[in-house]
């Protein structure tokens, strides 16, 4: 009942045939309920089965074009000789979920690797686009190691507002400082939220979207040039397409994730990620996924690795241009030709061919977007900083080059709020005993405190600063930040100050160290002062009693491991755990 594979496969059955090739029972159930949706006989005889996993919502707006997208994979699907099966995959959107997107990030991640497990499908299309739908596929890609390729969903158009380019988060954040410091007024401001986000896509910023679709690319998880292209461009229909054919022939091949996704390509990533001026949110999807596909990859490997790297793409939040420039400039291909040398050119990419041949093809059009290496938008060592020290024993991190220099080597006394809220409710006072040297420390918003880690560690500065000019100030939390935000803010400070990390017992006074170039940041009190207040501190909540929320608690890995789960760390393969009923 079943043909032979088309021309052109492998002589061993695809994965699928052990549902749709059963010539019983099995092979009957599965087979009449694909006829249900109107397939023929023909699709199910024995051509690959690609899943399209689409991450389309209307509660993810970046995502609310995916469709279209996905009809654009199917064809290539069809026309390459494969069936094409699309399904949902949770939809993780950056401007509604509370308390945080990330917080479902591993839900996501999981969900998707047990519907690819427990599924007839050869391999997979990713499509994703807003912050942390990419990290997440990418995530559970890796764990359960089919065939794999990812397609992110392209940036929106620059914003436009009174003749000049504005981009998504930077802007946000500064049109709402000047809102507060009364030099805007609110019919300006509401103008501007009505020009920031003119067409479908994701943040178009290089914030964590752009990064980590620029990154999916480095890593070789998704073809030349599709990070940067703009949502609309019906160039990325045609990459769609592409993408959907090279599907095909990956189930074909049996090129899985874990000979793409290797040290090398994670080395590779971090490059880029320095090079591009990359979302501190990487660091910790990064670790993630490396740490899905066993690759050890540590938070010292990104600081180490991306300090010799230039920021050469001039994008906001760190530079000027937004992604429509940098896709036009060449994108990321274009920028391999700068990184070249510092690359490791064999690694594998999803097009089966090596890094090299992506950047033979890759061409430079703008050289004040994507710059040479001998003019750099900032020189090495301006990317993301990991500090350590004793308020931040496994780690903490800084974007160098988000933050004013004069910050970068700071003491200051500390001015301490045990919670976001604690803290907003104040920000406004004008009373608030605060000047330009303060250390602003906001705790408790960890991956356990506030789970998920809110991306609130770009602290609005106090209004009595604002209303002084003063623009920046040293701010330390167990939190995120956008990647579309600036400020000399030091994020992920590991163990977090819920689990009783040396950020917990931070007073209002102490002096804190922060040396950016060293690398170090510090607590100026002595270690039998922080045993005796180690000796009366109390953990400030109970945990969660059902639910997600329990089960995020119980498992969540701190910042430097990618607050990963302890139980998903690693793969389990495509096989189910039981392989009939
Ligand atoms: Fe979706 Fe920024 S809100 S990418």
């Amino acid at each position: 009942m079943i043909s032979p594979p088309d021309a052109g496969s492998t002589d061993a059955p695809n994965r699928s045939a052990a549902w749709l090739g059963d010539g019983g029972k099995n092979g009957f159930i599965a087979r009449h309920h694909l006829r249900q949706m109107g397939l023929s006989g023909k699709q199910f005889d024995g051509r690959p089965v690609i899943g399209i996993a689409n991450t389309w919502s209307e509660l993810t707006p970046c995502n609310a074009h995916l469709r279209t997208l996905a009809e654009a994979v199917r064809r290539g699907i069809q026309q390459a000789g494969g069936v094409a099966l699309e399904f949902p995959m949770l939809s993780l959107g950056e401007p509604f979920m509370r308390p945080s997107s990330m917080f479902y990030r591993n839900m996501a991640a999981m969900e998707l690797e047990e519907t690819v497990r427990a599924n007839p499908l050869d391999a997979v299309v990713a499509l994703t686009g807003c912050d942390k739908t990419t990290p997440a596929a990418l995530m559970g890609l890796a764990s359960v190691d089919l065939p794999a390729i990812m397609l992110t969903g392209g940036p929106m158009l620059n914003g436009r507002f009174r003749g000049r380019s504005v981009g998504s988060g930077t802007d946000i954040w500064r049109m709402t400082e000047a809102l507060r410091a009364g030099e805007i007024d609110q019919a300006e401001f509401s103008e501007f939220e009505s020009a920031l986000n003119r067409s479908a896509g994701h943040c178009m910023t290089m914030g964590t979207a752009s990064t980590m679709a620029s990154l999916t690319e480095v890593l070789g998880m998704q073809l030349p040039g599709a990070a940067a292209l703009p949502a609309v461009d019906s160039r990325r229909l045609v990459l769609a397409e592409d993408t959907g054919a090279r599907a095909v022939e990956l189930a074909r091949e049996g090129l899985r994730p874990s000979a793409i996704m290797t040290r090398a390509a994670f080395e590779n990533a971090v490059v880029a990620n320095a090079a591009i001026g990359g979302s501190t949110n990487a660091v910790l999807h990064l670790l993630a996924i490396a740490g899905r596909v066993g690759v050890p990859l540590t938070p010292d490997d990104i600081d180490h690795i991306g300090r010799r790297i230039p920021l050469l793409v001039d994008l906001m939040p760190s530079g000027r241009f937004l992604m429509e420039e940098f896709a036009y400039a060449g994108g990321v291909p274009g920028l391999l030709t700068r990184l070249g040398p510092h690359l490791n050119l064999h690694a594998v990419t999803v097009t089966g061919r090596s890094l090299r041949e992506s950047m033979e093809a890759g061409r430079v059009d703008d050289d004040n977007v994507i710059r040479r290496w001998d003019d750099p938008v900032q020189p090495a060592g301006a990317g993301i900083a990991v500090l350590r020290g004793n308020l931040a024993p496994d780690g903490a991190v800084i974007k160098t080059s988000a933050a004013e220099p004069r910050l970068l080597r700071h003491v200051g006394p500390a001015l301490v709020f045990d919670s976001f809220e604690e803290y907003s409710a104040v920000t406004d006072d004008p009373a608030l005993d605060v000047t330009r040297d303060t250390v602003l420390v906001v705790r408790n918003c960890g991956p356990r405190g506030y789970p998920g880690m809110p991306e609130i560690g770009n602290l609005p500065l106090p209004k009595v600063l604002l209303d002084q000019g003063i623009r920046d100030m040293v701010r330390l939390s167990d939190a995120r930040m956008s990647g579309t935000a600036y400020g000399a803010c030091v994020l992920h400070i590991a163990p977090e100050a819920a689990v009783g990390g040396p950020l917990a017992l931070v007073r209002t006074g102490d002096l804190i160290s922060l040396d950016v170039p060293a690398r170090t940041l510090g607590l100026q009190v002595t270690d039998e002062e922080l045993a005796e207040r180690r000796s009366t501190w109390r953990a400030p909540q109970a945990p969660p009693l059902r639910g997600w929320s329990r089960l995020y608690a119980d498992h969540v890995l701190q910042a430097d491991r990618g607050a990963d789960f302890d139980f998903l760390v690693g793969a389990s393969g495509d096989a189910p755990e039981r392989a009939a009923f």
